[in-house]
């Protein structure tokens, strides 16, 4: 889609569309006139009559005569205030309510004062991710799209429009780069699929990669991630981004982004009941998240080295499948107890996570990773935010931070002493389950064992990865989370 900012007024503007946004309390009407004196009517009428006073979720489609110069004016409502927040989702919903009506090109006026970069970028984030389909597998493909769109800035604040222009251009790309490898069914997004993606992205944009085969893996002992690919025909592989930071080796930071990258996780052994389980081809959206950041941090060319690591696996039941009772040896050497195979997310997170904090050159200061890892963290938070669990309260608070001005929001829990107990075997180190007591929990106080003291937060995204809504950003199934929350991060990173 083409997206431009132009700096005339919405009297003169050429699409045959338009979008304003509505405050409640601020008198919208000069631009409703502006927009074509043919709607000032109706306009008026549907505020006296109180249908209307700009409340966030609110989206009027008034339309003029056919031939008028803007023949359908939206109206969305953004609430109180024009956050980002707000911004973001009127702009989606208004969007899509041009399209619904038929327009192919949209003219947008967009809302003056404030921080124009950044409600900028909120409203081009908003129409993107709004008018998002995934339609790879239609024969038929839907009729109606909006193909450009023009943003209306007043000719002070253009220059910063530009820049929120192409600062929502990149992340918006990158979500909507994770949604279609969520989207993708999983027996097309294999480990080695998203191998080739992770490829074709390095190639792109100027990446490292490195993806890792059994035969690595199984020298440096990375027991746990094999153990759950065994039970599948699909090799597992460990991808490996590097983002460099033009110029500056050895004097930036490395932060490493690890993701789960389960293709299709059936429960294996501990077989999932059947109901729902097709969503089960989400279970990789972390790892796939992992490649929208390096895809965004090499666009914005931040000025911290960024090296992403996506452990990609089935998890499978079969007869080579591993099962419970087994022991497995992650690579720093902690043994482990299957007690359940279904808990087999933070068993492929273990060996990237060791890989991550013991063998990267230079060490990372701090670790992230994302997961779709438990229903539990589901259960406790909805997908109103993303669990967070964090040995180290300064990158929890990056965290906190850069998840409310993102739009991606997390919440943290905690990680105490009781949960560690709660996952020690009889048999080995640790088990993999400990049932559904704090399960959310006990799943991060598992993955705390491999992070070889190295600041870590861990993302659940078990609620927030995918949506059967279609409201707002999003669209029913993947939501991309996770990229706004760890590039704003990125983002922030040298500011201390
Ligand atoms: N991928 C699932 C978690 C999940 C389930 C995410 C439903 C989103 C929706 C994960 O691998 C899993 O199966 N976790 C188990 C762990 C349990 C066996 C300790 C769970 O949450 O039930
Ligand atoms: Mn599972
Ligand atoms: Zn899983």
């Amino acid at each position: 889609m083409d997206l431009r900012v132009e700096t005339t007024s919405l009297s003169s503007a050429k699409d045959r569309a338009a979008l304003v946004f509505a405050v409640v309390g601020k008198d919208v009407a000069p631009l409703v006139a502006q927009a074509g004196r043919g709607f000032v009517g109706a306009f008026e009428t549907l505020k006296a009559r109180e249908a209307f006073s700009g409340a966030a979720g609110q989206c009027l489609v008034l339309h003029d005569r056919p031939g008028a110069r803007i023949e359908t004016l939206v109206v969305a409502g953004v609430g109180a205030a024009p956050t980002p927040d707000a911004l973001r989702t009127a702009a989606a919903e208004g969007a899509r309510a041009a399209r619904d009506a038929g327009a192919t090109s949209l003219t947008v006026a967009l809302p003056t004062g404030g921080n124009v970069a950044v409600s900028t970028e909120a409203v081009v984030e908003g129409i993107r991710l709004g008018l998002y389909v995934f339609e790879a597998y239609k024969s038929e493909k839907a009729k109606k799209s909006i193909r450009s769109a023009t943003l209306l800035s007043p000719r002070a604040a253009a220059a910063a429009a530009r820049r929120g222009l192409a600062e929502g251009t990149i992340l918006s790309d990158a979500v909507l780069l994770v949604r279609d490898l969520g989207n993708e069914p999983g027996n097309t997004a294999t480990p080695t699929y998203l191998a080739e993606r992770a490829r074709a992205i390095a190639a792109e944009h100027g990446l490292g990669v490195h993806v890792m085969e059994r035969a690595e893996m199984t020298a440096l002992g990375m027991g746990s991630l094999l153990g759950v690919a065994q039970g599948s025909s699909q090799p597992p592989k460990l991808i490996v981004l590097t983002y460099e930071p033009a110029g500056r080796r050895g004097r930036v930071d490395t932060v490493a982004v690890v993701g789960k990258g389960l293709t299709f996780d059936s429960g294996g052994i501990s077989l999932k009941p059947g109901d729902k389980m097709e969503d089960m081809k989400f279970d990789m959206c972390g790892g796939a998240a992992v490649l929208g950041v390096m895809q965004a941090v090499a666009r914005l060319k931040l000025p911290v080295r960024v090296v992403g690591l996506v452990p990609a696996s089935e998890n499978m039941p079969d007869a080579a499948a591993f099962k419970p009772g087994d022991i497995l040896k992650a690579m720093n050497g902690t043994t482990i107890e299957i007690v359940n195979t279904d808990a087999e997310g933070r068993l492929i997170l273990a060996d990237a996570l060791a890989y991550a904090t013991s063998r990267l050159k230079p060490r990372p200061k701090a670790v992230v990773d994302m997961a779709t890892l438990t229903g539990a963290c589901v259960v406790a938070l909805g997908s109103a935010a993303a669990g967070l669990v964090s040995n180290d309260d300064r990158l929890a608070a990056r965290l906190s931070a850069a998840g409310d001005a993102s739009g991606d929001p997390v919440w943290r829990l905690p990680l105490r002493e009781r949960y560690r107990e709660l996952i020690k075997s009889t048999y080995a180190d640790v088990k993999n389950s400990a049932g559904r007591e704090a399960g959310a929990l006990t799943a991060a106080a598992f993955l705390e064992k491999f992070v070889n003291g190295v600041p870590w937060a861990h993302l659940d995204i078990a609620g927030t990865a995918w949506t059967e809504s279609g409201k707002g950003i999003h669209s029913r199934g993947a939501t991309g989370f996770g990229v706004r929350v760890v590039v704003r991060m990125l983002k922030d990173w040298g500011r201390g």
